[in-house]
């Protein structure tokens, strides 16, 4: 990667760290549409996914390095020679490709998980690398669990590195153990001591102690160029360093780090919607730059202040992160050119096909709604548009309730492909009898491992969103619904996430529970 002096490299790792907390089950199309739009927003690297991880895993970077031209695209690998060779295959078709290698070095990660010696550490970093770079030009290589790791040792692993031709050495804090003050002694450390000017450090913090964005812009003060981070801050347990907060406090407080990105910062809430919107995780209203409320002025004294003088209480303007507020409603009126306008500025990058159909959805449901808000156009693209890639399994036909005194029953209509199956149960309520209805049709007993209803928008005839998350054998799902009928995007949800049980468990050649007995189609 080209080297300048004033700038902070931006590495995003949504679709691979982030992607393990959505239920590590986006598909290949919403990770495309996730990739796009990093592009646009200016990020440098794309870890696109881990290639040896899984055939899935394999295609979705494939894709990204095939389609996503202007970042670095990057893919993770272990230090086995199989692994290196998998990701170079899945990333060489990138303009600018790079494979990440990491082993871990500290201490418990060596003895309890590798069970190696560290010179044999040494070795496997050595050969890795060496490997990796007569594949392709850039070469990263991460020291997991650095921050636990003995300083000597880590030092002889990064130059160990360094020497085999890795031109960007990353420190991540694996666990989130690390405090601002010390990890930027380390950080200091680490450089002085390994000592190659010509590599780029970068640092990967974690949010266990929600200590990850302010280590790593104290990294960033000891000399680190890199920072690798996610959007809304997705990631393994409590998260990964979020990328809005970390770019905005360079952006907002450059006269105290001096440090510019390439990101154009007006696209972060776009961004941030079409990730929580994909995958599944919502983003808390009180989240910094990207919440609901990040800009919304609740005491009165506030709101007063910041009528004379927004200075008075704004740090940032709502524009500077796309968050103006001012958010065109379209109706039945409005034309083809505003909806593909509109839906472009959200992040969605569709085919004409796809958006014509997303198109023709809009004016169907201008019908039921006189106003359609973002939050509808996106329910409907992320339900009705993406899924369509080879996910329609079972299709809902027909789903019926009954309430009223007792038990609430349901009769659910389902079709595979062979014909029609329908079945009936009763439940606490409508939702937990559609439910055990489709138990009962499909070939699958899924566990239930979530389930949230969430409105597109704040007026009374918005959309139901419904997402849950499903898990059959070793396969979680997640499942996603749209609908003006609450209960039916509840059953749409849940027949998504057996579609997608499927799709995965084909895609990784492992086995669901699949029932003994077989149905009879009418
Ligand atoms: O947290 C971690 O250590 C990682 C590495 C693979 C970079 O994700
Ligand atoms: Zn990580």
């Amino acid at each position: 990667m080209e080297r300048r002096q004033d700038r902070v490299y931006i590495f995003d790792t949504t679709l691979r760290d982030g992607e393990q907390a959505a239920g590590g089950n986006l598909n290949v199309v919403e990770k495309l549409q996730i990739a796009r739009q990093l592009g646009k927003l200016g990020v440098d690297v794309i870890e696109a996914g881990f290639p040896a991880a899984s055939p899935g895993d394999f295609a979705c970077v494939e894709a990204i390095a095939r389609e996503v031209r202007e970042p670095v695209i990057a893919g993770l690998s272990r230090t086995k020679e199989e692994d290196v060779r998998a990701c170079f295959e899945a990333v060489k078709n990138a303009p600018r490709r790079r494979i990440h290698t990491f082993i871990a070095t500290s201490p418990i990660h060596m003895e309890h998980k590798l069970q190696m010696k560290p010179a044999e550490v040494l070795e496997e970093i050595r050969s890795a690398v060496s490997l990796a770079r007569g594949l392709v030009e850039d070469v990263e290589f991460s020291a997991e669990d650095a921050s636990r790791s003995e300083l000597p040792f880590l030092i002889e692993t990064f130059k160990t590195a360094a020497a085999a031709g890795a031109s960007t050495l990353n420190i991540p804090d694996t666990v989130g153990y690390a405090t601002p003050e010390e990890f930027y002694d380390f950080c200091q450390a680490i450089i002085k001591g390994v000592g190659a000017p010509k590599v780029i450090y970068s640092v990967h913090c974690h949010n266990d102690l929600g200590l990850a964005v302010a280590n790593s812009l104290a990294a960033v003060r000891a000399g680190a160029r890199q920072v690798e981070c996610t959007i809304n801050g997705l990631g393994e347990r409590a998260g990964n360093a979020s990328l809005e907060e970390v770019v905005m406090a360079l952006k907002t407080r450059t006269d105290r780090y001096g440090f510019v990105t390439g990101l154009d910062s007006t696209k972060l809430h776009p961004t941030s919607a079409l990730v929580s919107r994909l995958s599944g995780v919502h983003v808390p209203p009180n989240k910094a730059i990207v919440g609901a409320n990040a800009f919304a002025h609740q005491a009165g004294i506030h709101q007063h202040g910041v009528m004379k003088n927004p200075l008075t209480y704004e740090i940032m303007k709502p524009e500077e992160v796309g968050a103006s507020g001012s958010e065109l409603v379209l109706g039945k009126h409005s034309g083809r050119h505003a909806f593909r306008d509109r839906i472009e500025q959200m992040g969605y990058a569709l085919t004409s096909d796809q958006s014509e159909t997303a198109f023709a959805l809009f004016k169907k449901l201008c019908d039921s709604k006189k106003n359609v808000s973002d939050g509808d156009i996106a329910a409907l693209i992320a339900d009705e548009i993406l899924p369509a890639s080879g996910e329609g399994l079972y299709e809902l036909k027909r789903c019926s309730v009954k309430t009223g005194d007792g038990p609430t029953l349901a009769v659910v209509t389902l079709a595979n492909g062979q014909g029609n199956i329908s079945d009936a149960a009763t439940g606490n309520g409508p939702i937990d009898a559609a439910y055990r209805a489709i138990w009962r049709a499909i070939d699958l007993e899924p566990e239930l491992l979530s389930f949230n209803i969430k409105a597109t928008s704040d007026r009374s005839d918005s959309l139901g969103e419904t997402t849950v998350v499903l898990r059959s054998g070793d396969v979680t799902a997640p499942g996603r619904g749209v609908s003006t009928d609450v209960i039916e995007s509840a059953v749409k949800a849940f027949v998504n996430g057996v579609n997608r049980l499927h799709v995965l468990a084909s895609a990784r050649g492992v086995e669901l529970n699949v029932k003994k007995h077989k149905r009879q189609y009418a």
